[in-house]
């Protein structure tokens, strides 16, 4: 997808799969902007909390959807595309990769009216020269015609794994068995919903990175999207 002069480079899959971490290297490689979809719905999610709307049961979705229309967030990122993410002036970084905001993240990820309404702020992400999306349905509906995409997976004990050391790296304990049980129940709600599921596109390059170290996956995308840009005459 060609917006603006920048060319858009899509990476979805599974949480775990080692898309946040690869997908900022990739933005550093080709000093490309990188949109992190995912701390948008966590971002609000984190901002139903708060509003006390979770407490009420149905959730008003509407009032999710009018949440994620007005949201006052910011992404601010250092020289390795690590990004500074603040809520409404405050930095919200750490509070948001918690299980529990994934958890909320993945409950206001399923309203059709939400996922419109973060359609456009995810969409004026692609600035010159490119952007990296990583989330979803990046390669599916955000940026439907990117000629790259990337579908990065991992069985789920991998991706348990790399998740409880990722966590204890934050100094967050965490169980095996809970995060196991916490990411297969994200994964089943993520691609079993009917709008957006999570899904590789017809033509994105799928990786499997269960046994595979992230320096060769790098690798692995760099070739192929240097192949395709080659193609798609614009690198
Ligand atoms: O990628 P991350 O684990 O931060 O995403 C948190 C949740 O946000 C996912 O489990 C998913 O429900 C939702 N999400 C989504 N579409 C995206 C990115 C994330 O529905 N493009």
């Amino acid at each position: 997808m060609m917006m603006k002069n920048s060319v858009v480079i899509t990476i979805d899959g599974p949480s775990g799969s080692g898309k946040g971490t690869l997908a900022a290297k990739l933005a550093v490689h080709y000093g490309f902007h990188l949109l992190d979809s995912g701390a948008l719905y966590r971002l609000l999610g984190l901002a139903a909390e708060q509003a006390g709307l979770f407490a009420q049961t149905p959730l008003d979705t509407h009032a999710v959807a009018e949440l994620a229309r007005g949201l006052d967030i910011e992404f601010i990122p250092d020289e390795q595309q690590r990004l500074s993410i603040r809520l409404n002036g405050q930095d919200v970084g750490d509070t948001i990769r918690t299980e529990a905001v994934g958890a909320l993240a993945s409950k206001v990820a399923v309203i059709p009216e939400v996922r419109e309404a973060l359609l456009c702020r995810q969409r004026d992400f692609a600035q010159a020269p490119g952007l990296i999306a990583d989330g979803r349905d990046m390669g599916t509906v955000v940026f439907m015609d990117a000629p790259v995409k990337i579908y990065l997976t991992a069985s789920a004990e991998a991706r348990a794994t790399r998740r409880v050391r990722q966590l204890q790296g934050m100094g967050i304990n965490a169980s095996m068995d809970d995060i196991l049980s916490d990411l297969v129940a994200r994964d089943r709600r993520d691609m079993e919903r009917t709008i957006a599921p999570l899904k590789p596109a017809d033509d994105a390059y799928q990786i499997d990175s269960s046994a595979i170290g992230i320096d060769d996956v790098l690798s692995m995308m760099i070739e192929y999207t240097d192949r395709q840009l080659e193609q798609a005459q614009i690198s």
